[in-house]
């Protein structure tokens, strides 16, 4: 099968690029970067997308929600990771209290992602913000949305457990999803809700559903990088696969570094500079 997003062939991911995927039955892969070199690795691996998580606050900041995130912060990240992305599309996920406020202000801070070098934003909820969604996308900024579990939204439901269990639920996340579509979203991911109603999802609108804990019949998949490569211990969830075990391996280098500093093994003698020959 001919990828058409092809690492060899396809120079630069753009929202059309990723829709286009939906029809040609390719799946999409996206993973979070917070930072530079991240990022340019994630790059030159070929991922699709890169989010660049508000999930920054509990990861890179160490917050207990994403709540507290600024705009300020994100912007910081926002110029980490362009910096090291040439090919993937480079999504900003808004934070909170930075699109609630009105659809000025949304625009204003979504125009101030772009300025640093986002290619698009993403933003939690449905029919609330619908009005936001058609107005960013009308001014030329590409949309990405989220229903299921939307962790900006901890405070009224006081957990992070599996969303759309029930009937009622399910339904207003279909309808939901419908919204974000009419409204002109790319994409959007589809966070912790049973796979069932992923597929109905996925099956009833034409852009592309992005899953994470949402189960095979997504569009594509997504993950947080630091918890895809085991840097969080304190993090497993069952729809996470870890491809690596960076918390040991960091711990190991780390230790061998003590060691080697408390042993007077580091620096040896081809680690150090000498006088200048007179
Ligand atoms: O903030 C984040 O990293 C996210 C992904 C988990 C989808 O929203």
């Amino acid at each position: 099968m001919a990828y058409i997003s092809d690492k060899n062939t396809v120079k630069k991911v753009t929202p059309e690029l990723i829709k286009a995927m939906k029809g040609n039955n390719e799946k999409v892969a996206c993973l979070t970067s917070y930072s530079y070199l991240t990022a340019k690795i994630l790059d030159s691996s070929g991922i699709d997308l890169i989010l660049i998580g508000d999930s920054a606050g509990n990861v890179f900041a160490g917050y207990e929600t994403t709540l507290p995130v600024s705009v300020d912060e994100m912007l910081y990240h926002t110029r980490a990771v362009s910096n090291g992305a040439e090919r993937a599309l480079v999504i900003l996920d808004m934070p909170f209290l930075s699109y609630q406020c009105g659809v000025n202000d949304a625009v204003r801070n979504a125009g101030l992602f772009l300025k640093a070098g986002a290619e698009g934003v993403k933003l939690e909820g449905g029919r609330q913000i619908a009005d936001v969604i058609e107005k960013l996308v009308g001014f030329g900024i590409p949309v990405m949305g989220h229903l299921g579990l939307t962790p900006q939204s901890i405070r009224k439901f006081g957990n992070y457990a599996l969303r759309g269990k029930k009937k009622n639920e399910r339904k207003l996340i279909l309808e939901d999803a419908k919204i974000l579509e009419e409204a002109g979203v790319f994409s959007m991911v589809l966070e912790k809700i049973p796979e069932e109603l992923a597929q109905e999802v996925s099956e009833s609108i034409s852009v592309p559903t992005i899953g994470i804990g949402a189960g095979r019949f997504c569009d594509g998949q997504i993950l947080v990088s630091e918890d895809m490569l085991g840097m969080n211990e304190e993090f497993k969830p069952k729809f996470l696969r870890e491809y690596a075990c960076l918390a040991t391996d960091m711990r190991n280098a780390f230790n061998g570094y003590i060691n080697d500093v408390k042993n007077n093994d580091f620096p040896n003698q081809n680690e150090v500079y000498h006088n200048p020959k007179e």
